[in-house]
């Protein structure tokens, strides 16, 4: 909703805000996919890549996540901005930046930064263009000085950034801690590609989940209430639609553990039977207990965070947690520039 000086100031200028712009970046084929999803599902160690536990349903579920009493990533960081946003601003020059939202989804952490870093143009990134749209127009009307641009491209396998994203002054923002997703050496290479993209200027801000006790960790990723099971049983429905494939999630147990050697959780789904699963592909056994691969969520130190952004030629130039060091917001820019 317009308030009332804004609606005012468009009135006087008898011009409706331009419509934000809009690009979709080719996505691979339905084909590839569904090859890509059975060769994971036929290794030795059965794998599904956590990309898709986000379908519709799936976002849906991890937003309900987010409000558990148990995940306490979330608000967590929410509070870490609350709290150092016009710090965090001062850390790197920003004012009148490109800013470049990662996983943008329904626009909704992105727009509480435009106070403190004034960007001339706001660039939404999320894997389709058909879930930014909606938050962009209802952006473009609360702030017409900004330029809205949604881009839809899957920029975890590869960042493809269309020339209607300005060139001066990127920052990037990467909130919510899902670089924890990535394994290390695929994170510096993201991170890498980001850094390369960023020319002299620009910044990185991004969300990171620290090291913890274990019990917090595993209570997080294995709620009293079963959503975080649900969230990754309804990868099963979403590879079903994508493959044609007949799992019932029903049995299947959600299975959340620490691996203390990889400093990671990771989300398994375990069979309760034998189970064989079948699709146009072919078909794949499971025994009874054995498990598919779902998720592995990193857990930095930030000492251990500094040094991979490292290898990708970012230095930290600062970074704020809260009072537990439960997660922390760090600020990069490129190593070359002083
Ligand atoms: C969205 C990747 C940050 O790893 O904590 C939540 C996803 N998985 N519960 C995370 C997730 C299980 C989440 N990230």
């Amino acid at each position: 909703m317009q308030s009332e000086p804004q609606r005012q100031r468009s009135a006087r200028r008898g011009s409706r805000p331009p419509a934000p712009k809009l690009v979709q970046t080719s996505l691979p084929s339905i084909d590839d996919v569904a090859a890509t999803i059975w060769r994971g599902l036929t290794a030795d160690s059965a794998t599904i890549p956590a990309r898709f536990l986000y379908d519709e349903l799936g976002s849906r579920l991890f937003d309900a996540i987010t409000a558990l009493p148990e995940y306490y990533p979330t608000r967590t960081e929410a509070a870490i901005f609350a709290e150092h946003l016009p710090a965090l601003a001062r850390l790197a020059p920003v004012q009148g930046c490109t800013l470049i939202d990662l996983g943008a989804g329904s626009c909704e952490k992105a727009p509480r930064l435009f106070p403190f870093v004034h960007p001339r143009q706001y660039v939404a990134v999320d894997i389709s263009v058909d879930h930014l749209r909606t938050a962009l127009e209802r952006l473009q009307i609360e702030h017409p000085d900004i330029e809205m641009l949604g881009v839809g491209t899957d920029f975890s396998t590869r960042l493809e950034l269309p020339a209607a994203v300005r060139r001066e002054r990127r920052l990037f923002f990467y909130p919510g801690s899902s670089i924890g997703n990535f394994e290390p050496h695929a994170a510096v290479t993201f991170l890498a590609g980001l850094r390369a993209a960023m020319e002299p200027d620009g910044a990185l801000w991004i969300g990171v989940d620290l090291q913890k006790s274990v019990d917090v960790l595993v209570r997080a990723y294995d709620d009293e209430l079963g959503v975080t099971a649900a969230f990754n049983r309804n990868a099963l429905r979403h590879v079903n639609a994508l493959l044609g494939t007949d799992f019932a999630p029903g049995d299947w147990r959600h299975v959340a553990r620490y691996d203390r050697r990889h400093q990671r959780i990771e989300m398994h789904l375990e069979a309760g039977h034998e189970v064989t699963a079948r699709c146009p592909l072919g078909e794949r056994t499971f025994q009874r207990g054995e498990r598919i691969h779902t998720e592995s969520s990193y857990k930095h130190t930030p000492e251990g965070f500094r040094d991979l952004l490292a290898r990708a030629g970012l230095r930290v130039v600062g970074h704020h947690t809260d009072d537990e060091q439960w997660f922390g917001i760090f600020v990069a820019v490129p190593a070359a520039s002083s």
